[in-house]
């Protein structure tokens, strides 16, 4: 297997997707097959499907709070905080998951593109996105403590858009890389390529002149655009690919 060399001079990107919680039995949205009991996927993580039943929406986020909760990182986790220990602020970690499993296993320098699930957010005033590990009953409708309005899980979904502030985490993270004249590497593990922005990332750090790898259990939407395919779980693949030096 091809190693991926971390030194003293190396920036590393990180970008995540469900892949790398699948082996911590988080089911992947591909693998789902765009099905929640029998509603298309779209229905419950889009504000459409929101306005219309909120009450099935949170039944859905209820539910994969609780199977969130009882799962545990694996060793794709694991290394990914390795290589942020031995790199510090020269490591950012960019990721699509909402299951909060980076932040459990020890990543700090994370990037939440589509949001936490762990998280409520008032639907009318504007306080501040909060913790929220509630698993609503059945038939609960959860309100806002300050306004009475409805809350929503603070999540990214389908048709809206992510957060200027984390793209530009992002970008100042490939530009500090630039200016300092560093190795930049972009590492994608466990995603489709399928939903940008994330998936334009490669192209971002390609056109830096960096380096650009992706660790996946199947061919990728956009493998092509990467200059090393390494694959199999990231579970297994993660934890021997570097080199820490
Ligand atoms: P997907 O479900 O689209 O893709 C998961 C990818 O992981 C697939 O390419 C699998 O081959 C691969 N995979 C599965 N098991 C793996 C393993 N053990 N090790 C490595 N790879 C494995 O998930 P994402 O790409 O994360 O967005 O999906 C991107 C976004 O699409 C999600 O964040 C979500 C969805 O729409 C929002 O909710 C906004």
């Amino acid at each position: 297997m091809e190693r991926l060399t971390l030194d003293s001079e190396t920036w590393l990107l990180v970008l995540t997707g469900a892949g790398v919680s699948a082996e911590s039995g988080v089911a992947t949205f591909r693998g789902m097959g765009g099905l929640w009991e029998d509603h298309p996927v779209e229905d419950v993580a889009s504000p459409q499907g929101f306005l219309k039943d909120p009450l099935l929406v949170w039944r859905f986020y209820s539910e994969r709070r609780a199977g969130a909760a009882s799962v545990a990182p694996n060793p794709g986790h694991d290394a990914l905080v390795a290589w942020e220990r031995h790199l510090g602020d020269r490591f950012l970690l960019a990721t699509q998951n909402v299951d909060g499993l980076h932040g459990r296993a020890g990543s700090q320098r994370v990037v939440e593109m589509h949001g936490n699930l762990f998280k409520s957010r008032c639907t009318s005033c504007d306080r501040a996105p909060f913790s929220d590990t509630t698993v609503y009953a059945r038939g609960t409708l959860p309100l806002c403590g300050q306004c009475g309005e409805m809350l929503r899980p603070h999540i990214v979904w389908f048709g809206e858009y992510l957060d200027p502030a984390d793209l530009e985490r992002i970008e100042d993270f490939v530009q500090a890389a630039v200016a300092k004249r560093g190795k930049l590497v972009f590492l994608a593990a466990g995603t489709s390529g399928a939903v940008y922005p994330a998936a334009g990332l490669v192209d971002r750090v390609a056109r830096a002149g960096g380096e650009t790898w992706l660790v996946n259990l199947d061919p990728s939407e956009n493998t092509h655009r990467f200059q090393h395919f390494v694959q199999g779980k990231s579970g297994e693949r993660l934890p021997a690919l570097a080199d820490l030096r």
